[in-house]
């Protein structure tokens, strides 16, 4: 009987995003605006074009523009079809895609890994997705990386398999980084971890692959996480139970980025200005303006 695929996503969208102050005060920051859509429209539509139907988002305080942009707004649709806007009508087709969203709160934030834990109810015992509500992969996010990470989980019979994208060694401070197992895997696309370290400084860093806010689990990270003592700042680090994990003798699994689907991380204002600054570029209406816009600006 072939393997049962994996349409569960949980997407953890309950973190303060105080990098991004002022703009986040008000507004969560997986609503910021990258282009046409915000962050969060980017990830539930690459993950859908990868399979994924249900939607577990893991909200808390000052985030329900993220409940109220994934429903279906009947009046906004009435109005702009009795006023023969149909081209602003297809901007809302997202609404209509048949997918399912549900809501959990983390009740006090707590991290990353226990924003994962507190979704442990609603998931239940099977396999699931787990993506950063503030991460783009790829421009448009065209990525096809979680349905080739769905695949070799259930190839290679593993408990997790995560994202990586090579950083420059100044960056390694800010990430999860790989120490990958150097024998040979048997797929180029694939590594096996023997381990992995938070935010380790560059001289510590045991490679220069960062986690990239993808991740296939088995249920059994939540045994992990539970047991998962809280780090700095009293955060409960999904690092260290996927390192517990490892160290339990799991099978856990790095697939690397390739570089036409890069990640873009909106948490700070660097990143979130490059990636703006890209999506912007790319519009297929605009891009051509702004790109002439700022080579006579520089
Ligand atoms: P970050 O690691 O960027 O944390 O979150 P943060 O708290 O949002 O940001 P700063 O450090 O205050 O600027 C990565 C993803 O994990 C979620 C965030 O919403 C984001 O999508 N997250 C983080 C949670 O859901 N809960 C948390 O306690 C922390």
């Amino acid at each position: 009987m072939p393997e049962a695929t994996i349409d569960l996503a949980v997407v953890p969208v309950a973190g303060r995003g105080t990098r991004l102050l002022p703009l986040t005060k008000s507004q969560p920051k997986e609503m910021l605006p990258v282009g046409r859509k915000p962050v969060v429209q980017y990830v539930v539509e690459e993950l859908a074009r990868c399979g994924l139907r249900r939607f577990l988002f893991v909200t808390g305080p000052g985030k329900t523009a993220i409940e109220n942009h994934f429903d279906i707004d009947a009046e906004l649709v009435e109005s702009l079809r009795e006023s023969g806007k149909e081209e602003l009508l297809r901007e809302l087709a997202f609404e209509r895609a048949e997918l399912d969203y549900f809501y959990t709160r983390q009740r006090r934030q707590l991290g990353l890994g226990h924003a994962i834990l507190c979704s442990a109810p609603a998931v239940g015992n099977e396999p699931f997705v787990a993506a950063l509500g503030d991460s783009i992969i790829g421009i448009h996010a065209q990525s096809q990386i979680v349905r080739r990470m769905i695949e070799a989980f259930h190839a290679r019979q593993a408990d997790a398999v995560i994202a990586f994208e090579a950083v420059p060694p100044e960056d390694v401070v800010h990430y999860g980084i790989a120490q990958p197992d150097r024998s040979p895997s048997g797929d180029e696309n694939v590594f096996r971890l023997a381990g992995i370290v938070e935010k380790p400084s560059p001289a510590e860093a045991p490679s220069n692959l960062a986690v990239a806010a993808r991740y296939v689990f088995s249920p059994v990270i939540f045994d992990h996480l539970r047991e998962t003592e809280p780090g700095k700042g009293g955060e409960i680090q999904l690092t260290d139970a996927i390192q517990r994990l490892i160290q339990s003798g799991g099978t856990v699994l790095g697939m690397p980025l390739p570089p036409a689907e890069r990640r873009f991380d909106i948490g700070n204002f660097e990143s979130y200005f490059k990636a703006f600054l890209e999506f912007a570029f790319a519009d297929p209406e605009y891009g051509g303006q702004l790109r002439r816009l700022a080579k006579g600006l520089l």
